[in-house]
C-alpha cells in the first residue's frame, strides 16, 4: 500500500477536480480516476469492471455514483458495489482531502 497526495493544498485540488467531472491522474504505476461530489472525494479504477471502457468518459450523477458511457452500468462510488448491471464491482482506492491536498491509498 502506498498513499500520493495530489496537489498542495485543498483550494488547488478543489480547482484541478471541478465538482463532478472525473479527471484521470497516474499516481506511480498506476492510473486512477478521481472526481468529488462538493468536498467529498472518490478515486477509482479507469476501466469499467464490465467490459474495460474507460470511466473517464462516464458520468457521475447526484446520488454519488459513477454511470460507464459504453452500457450505463453504474457504481457506488462509496463503495463500488454495482448498482445497474451485472459485472463485477469497481475498485475504489481510499481518499482523503487535507490543507496538504488529496490523499490517495494504492495497493500495489
Ligand atoms: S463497459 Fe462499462 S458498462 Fe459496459
Amino acid at each position: 500500500m502506498k498513499t500520493f497526495t495530489l496537489g498542495t493544498s485543498k483550494e488547488q485540488v478543489m480547482r484541478l477536480i471541478p465538482d463532478k467531472q472525473i479527471k484521470i491522474v497516474q499516481l506511480g504505476a498506476t492510473k486512477v480516476c478521481v472526481t468529488r461530489d462538493g468536498e467529498n472525494f472518490f478515486a477509482f479504477e479507469t476501466l469499467c469492471p464490465h467490459r474495460k471502457a474507460n470511466l473517464s468518459q462516464g458520468f457521475i450523477n447526484g446520488i454519488q455514483e459513477v454511470i460507464c458511457h459504453l452500457h450505463e452500468y453504474r457504481f457506488d462510488l462509496n463503495t463500488g458495489r454495482v448498482t445497474s448491471g451485472q459485472c463485477p464491482d469497481l475498485t475504489i482506492y481510499t481518499s482523503e482531502l487535507s490543507d496538504e491536498g488529496l490523499k490517495i491509498q494504492i495497493i500495489l
